[in-house]
């Protein structure tokens, strides 16, 4: 079956390669015998050995019948939404590691697919090389799915585990993350948050059935978190990691939020470190499920993508059963309606912790290694009333920190 990957980045040249290494191994596994025909990209690769397959126009692959499935693996909308959709109005099964393609314009590419009867699939697009896209869509398929909560972007778990481990600062990780290719090119994506963002609305629209699009999910990142957060928390037995969730509520609307928590150190979150990326499922059947792996990295992505387009080979004539439905208006609930704890860090004035033992009663209250702060952590209120309530408090608030029960 003959292939073109649009996009010769860190994905792209991960996935040529691993088909030029393990063709003979897809083929024994599968019966597919997958082959590279051409290679989209703007720039040049003189001197690369796979310098004969590439070109730089976009009709090389659209007007070429031969090429049956195009993976895209370029990042951003333009052009790839409009390559992508062209492909699929040539019938071509496209195969996507793009996650902010599928996050804002996955409802409108499955549409399409499913009109000129190909397949759009991205399992690539969250979580790196963990399989969890095809898990969530088949084998968890006769569960109800209540919640899932998620480390889904490497970068920041890197960062944050590095300033944890190492008592380093946010600066000297992210340079780390960047120099070992895990960041994106603008970091900006990782480290407040969108990205693990647009991973979490392509899972929950996967898993509660209607596109949910990125600017309508409350997102925080971690450029705020300090060693003295995690200091603290670490004393109460947390630890702080970038945390992506969806829950569905008992009137039908979800709770979707992305933010940095504190994590007990028993959950099954608490020990994915460094690149790591874990999702985990609570489904009505199962109970929880914990699946774990590299979440970012050009070999463990480009086994994802491989993976969907052995899976287009073996569907090449017919649509697989996947996908959502449009928005729902009004289906996301306000986030500052949702009951929450908050681990909040104060400074050790006078009277503060009578001031925290008055207003959050029963709150555990530790000392700061220095004392020279407190820290605490709330009972569970609705989130908007409690953050009234700390900012009529008197406390000097140095930072507040959702708390999570997953
Ligand atoms: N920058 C992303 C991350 C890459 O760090 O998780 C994988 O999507």
């Amino acid at each position: 079956m003959k292939i073109a990957v649009m996009g010769f980045g860190v994905v792209g040249s991960g996935v040529v390669k691993l088909i030029q290494k393990n063709a003979p191994v897809i083929r024994e596994n599968t019966g597919a015998f997958l082959e590279v025909k051409r290679i989209l990209d703007i720039r040049d690769f003189d001197g690369s050995e796979f310098a004969p397959l590439m070109t730089k126009s976009f009709s090389d692959i659209e007007n070429d019948d031969e090429i049956e499935v195009v993976v895209e693996t370029m990042g951003g909308l333009n052009p790839a939404f409009d390559f992508v959709s062209r492909c699929l109005k040539k019938k071509k099964h496209v195969v996507s590691s793009n996650k902010e393609l599928v996050a804002q314009k996955g409802f409108e590419l499955l549409a399409l697919a499913r009109e000129n009867n190909v397949n759009f699939l991205f399992e690539a697009s969250v979580g790196g090389g963990i399989p969890i896209i095809r898990p969530l869509s088949r084998c968890l398929a006769g569960n109800r799915i209540d919640a899932i909560a998620g480390i889904l972007n490497g970068t920041t778990n890197f960062i944050m585990t590095k300033m944890i481990m190492e008592r380093t600062d946010f600066s000297s990780a992210l340079a780390l993350a960047q120099k070992l290719g895990y960041a994106e090119k603008d970091p900006t994506a990782d480290v407040e948050g969108l990205d693990a963002c647009r991973k979490i609305c392509i899972l929950a629209s996967l898993v509660f059935g209607n596109h949910i699009y990125p600017e309508k999910v409350h997102t925080e990142g971690i450029t705020g978190i300090t060693l003295a957060d995690m200091e603290l928390a670490e004393r109460f037995g947390y630890v702080i990691k970038l945390i992506a969730q969806a829950k569905k509520l008992e009137d039908g609307r979800l709770y979707i939020i992305v933010s940095p928590a504190l994590v007990p150190k028993e959950s099954m979150l608490a020990p994915v470190n460094d690149v790591f990326n874990a999702c985990l499922v609570q489904g009505d059947m199962t109970g929880d499920i914990l699946l774990y792996g590299k979440g970012a990295g050009s070999s463990a992505t480009a086994s994802a993508v491989v993976g969907d387009i052995i899976d287009c080979a073996d569907n090449l004539e017919k649509r697989k059963f996947f996908g959502w439905k449009e928005e729902k208006e009004g289906q996301i609930e306000d986030y500052l309606n949702i009951p929450v704890s908050l681990f909040v860090r104060v400074k050790n004035e006078k009277d503060a912790r009578q001031k925290v033992e008055s207003l959050f009663n029963g709150a555990r209250i530790i000392e700061s290694e220095s004392k020279a702060e407190l820290g605490f952590i709330t009972g569970e209120e609705a989130e908007g009333a409690l953050r009234e309530k700390l900012s009529d408090s008197g406390l000097t608030v140095l930072s507040s920190i959702r708390v999570t029960s997953y």
